[in-house]
């Protein structure tokens, strides 16, 4: 079988696809991409010698290749999702669409001119512990969906961090606590199939991470957003935070409801009412779902198996991955205008639904950003710090 060619660029998270990639047998990985020599040579020491290495993006979209994972910065995704498919390669971008409205909008318009397939590379719903939530969802017992939970928690030494911020204008240094909203919404969108309709959010200062000013400006521990959905539930979830527990996922249906996370590590809990129980099941009961074999092997619970294999088979076999560039750009846009509601003391924001050429006008010039430029610009605050602190 002749193998598709696949392309990473950012070699520090996209170093941990090149085995996964390898392992199939249906794709390779033909050529790589940082600027980074150091990271471009780590990687290139794992992989065959006639495999392509760039420094330059311009040079690395002309080698061939059919589909590329963009592992770059955080808020640049767009633009080079943009530049590649209009090349014609196929793309799998990290996990956030857009940093702005305009690069949501701009980006649905370049996948529907191109015909260009796109994903985002949106891996945690995809452990065994969600996509058991997901399948006790669609089997039906727990009835409708009317509230869900999701809260992604990363902490970090002040050493670590440091290591993860590299250089004065990161994005990890800038980013405001809504903005990484994937990993905390995506798995209750794919578990529920309902998309975000409304948002609004608080977002909490910590003295603590204040003192990290050196090298990071965002120096709010979590924001915890409400969002609306088509089906009429109630999402409450975080972005990135720092709170100190494990992250965790809870689904509340008409009937009954399922957990993950927290003090339940990878198991599942399952309780209905004492009166809608399935005839011949518990009323309550956790279990550890079984893995799938490959994807035990890789990181985040399998879901960086997940993301490669629908990449793989939506370029190869036509199967449309769950996180298209519509669900995509929602997820975006929820981070987004969640922390113009921070800044606005919970003012209620509706998300663009991004098929809509209509709704996409309205919001195709919003480019306010609080990630910098190469002077140092920004358009936003990205911490609500003290001004919005009532703990004075
Ligand atoms: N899904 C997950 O579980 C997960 C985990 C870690 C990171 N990520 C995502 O992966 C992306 C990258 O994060 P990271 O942790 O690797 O850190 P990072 O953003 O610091 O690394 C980006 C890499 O891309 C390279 N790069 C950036 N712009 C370039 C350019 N114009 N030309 C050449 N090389 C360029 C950099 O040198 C660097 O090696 C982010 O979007 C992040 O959110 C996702």
């Amino acid at each position: 079988m002749a193998k598709i060619k696949l392309g990473v660029f950012g070699l520090w998270r996209g170093g941990s696809f090149l085995d996964i990639i390898n392992a199939q047998d249906d794709a390779e990985v033909y050529a790589i991409c940082d600027k980074d020599e150091d990271k471009l040579n780590a990687a290139a020491a794992r992989l065959p010698e006639h495999v392509l290495k760039f420094t330059n993006f311009d040079e690395f979209i002309e080698c061939g290749m059919d589909g590329v994972l963009l592992c770059n910065y955080f808020h640049q995704h767009a633009e080079f999702a943009i530049r590649a498919m209009e090349r014609g390669i196929h793309v799998f971008s990290e996990c956030t669409s857009g940093a702005t409205l305009r690069d949501c909008v701009l980006l649905c318009e370049a996948v529907e001119r191109t015909g260009c397939k796109y994903m985002i590379a949106e891996n945690y719903p995809f452990s065994p512990a969600l996509l058991e939530m997901e399948r006790l969802n669609r089997e039906g017992t727990l009835g409708r969906i009317l509230y869900a939970e999701g809260e992604y928690n990363h902490t970090a030494t002040k050493e670590d961090l440091r290591g993860l911020t590299p250089g004065e204008y990161h994005w990890r240094g800038w980013m405001p606590r809504t903005y990484y909203v994937t990993h905390a919404l995506g798995p209750l969108m794919h578990i529920t199939k309902q998309m975000p309709v409304k948002v609004n959010a608080f977002a909490v200062h910590s003295d603590v991470l204040e003192e990290y000013d050196d090298f990071r400006h965002n120096y709010d521990a979590l924001a915890m957003m409400n969002c609306i959905t088509d089906d009429g539930a109630l999402f409450r979830f975080t972005g990135c935070t720092a709170m100190c527990s494990p992250s965790g996922y809870r689904i509340c249906g008409e009937f009954g409801g399922a957990e993950t996370g927290r003090t339940l590590g990878s198991k599942v809990n399952v309780t209905y009412h004492s009166w809608t129980t399935p005839e011949g099941k518990p009323q309550s009961e956790t279990y550890a779902p079984e893995s799938h074999a490959e994807a035990a092997k890789t990181g985040h619970g399998g879901g960086d198996y997940w993301m490669v294999r629908n990449f793989v088979d939506y370029i190869v076999n036509d199967v449309e991955p769950f996180f298209n560039v519509y669900r995509g750009c929602a997820m975006s846009a929820v981070g987004i205008l969640a922390w113009r509601s921070c800044m606005e003391d919970g003012k209620t924001y509706y998300i663009p639904d991004f098929t809509n050429p209509e709704e996409r006008n309205k919001v195709r010039d919003d480019v306010l950003t609080p990630f910098p430029n190469e002077n140092g610009n920004v358009t936003l605050p990205c911490a609500i710090g003290k001004k919005m602190n009532p703990r004075k």
